[in-house]
């Protein structure tokens, strides 16, 4: 039987690479060139599989100029890049990374909102410009995080890690807001109350996204969102570029309607709204939430494992499309 042939679309762990190698003929981008989309439409000729990342845009027509694809395996949680059902039309699995990103992400998210309450990054770089020269009863005076209210918008995997931290570790009250509710025996240990979305707004202190980007939570957060929340509030985005207006955010924050924003994804992301960069009171990350070594390491060897299974009669971990796999 010929070895099937996959393409490893952006750099990545050599050991991840070289795992993929004992199962397939790899070509894989060690110079991690972003390729376009008619770039990668052509590297995928005469693929079978394909080890991609956030980067990477998986839509019916690079499918059908590559009718002998069977399996497209993200390094990420996130699958906003995948046009899934082009793809469970086509009868070509998708597959994602979950759970084992959720803790670090927490960690990062709560690190995110705590840095923007406590204006971590302004003062850091008065620090740096030289400007710090005696203490001032004001000086970077923030929002305390203890005991306030954690408000999270969107559900699933990472509510529970972000809400267990808040309630349990610094006494935060904690309600959220999602299209769907917590069990009770979820909900009880940590305290989470379920609100609606108008009252999330009013009532959060610190308000932090985690839900999934799609044309349903596109702009989420605009400028009427914005306007509903406490002039005091912080507002923390660890989820997707596009959930939140960041025009709209950035006029509101010039226009102090909210205190802070700490933001790791971006509309358009790696570019961004330029009037972001101009405000002292936003704390921006290059979209690192999941990135600790560890868990980049444990995300791209469960995107080996999720190509090597779906390529080689096994059973993926965790398809995204698994009704592919019933009709194969
Ligand atoms: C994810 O896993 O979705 C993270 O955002 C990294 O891309």
């Amino acid at each position: 039987m010929p070895r099937p042939h996959v393409l490893v679309a952006r750099a990545v762990f050599p050991e991840v690479v070289e795992r993929l190698r004992a199962h397939f003929e790899v070509e894989d981008n060690p110079g991690d060139i972003i390729y376009s989309a008619a770039e990668l439409s052509a590297r995928l000729q005469g693929k079978q599989g394909a080890f991609t990342t956030g980067s990477e845009r998986i839509d019916a027509a690079l499918l059908d100029a590559n009718a002998q694809l069977r399996a497209v395996c993200n390094m990420a949680v996130g699958y906003n890049n995948f046009d899934v059902d082009a793809c469970t039309a086509r009868g070509v699995l998708c597959t994602n990374t979950p759970d084992v990103l959720t803790e670090t992400t927490a960690d990062f998210g709560f690190a995110l909102m705590m840095a923007t309450a406590r204006r971590i990054s302004e003062s850091e770089h008065y620090l740096r410009r030289g400007e710090w020269t005696r203490w001032a009863y004001d000086m970077f005076t923030g929002r305390d995080v203890h005991a306030a209210t954690l408000g999270i918008l969107g559900m699933g995997r990472i509510v529970q890690p972000i809400a267990r931290r808040a309630a349990l570790g610094i006494g935060m009250r904690v309600i959220y807001h999602n299209r769907s509710r917590l069990a009770a025996e979820q909900e009880a240990p940590i305290g989470a109350r379920y609100v609606d979305k108008a009252t999330l707004l009013a009532q959060a202190d610190h308000l932090v996204l985690v839900l999934p980007y799609s044309a349903a939570s596109h702009h989420a957060i605009g400028a009427a969102e914005l306007a509903q929340m406490k002039p005091t509030a912080t507002l923390t985005n660890i989820a997707r570029g596009g959930i939140v207006d960041d025009a709209a955010l950035a006029q509101a924050l010039r226009e102090r309607r909210i205190a802070a924003a700490g933001l790791d994804v971006f509309e358009g992301e790696p570019q961004l709204n330029p009037a972001l960069l101009d405000l002292p009171s936003v704390v921006l990350t290059p979209h690192i939430a999941s990135a600790s070594v560890a868990t980049r390491r444990a995300m791209a060897n469960l995107a080996a494992d999720n190509l090597i299974a779906a390529l080689t009669g096994g059973a993926p971990p965790t398809p995204i499309n698994p009704q592919v796999l019933a009709s194969r």
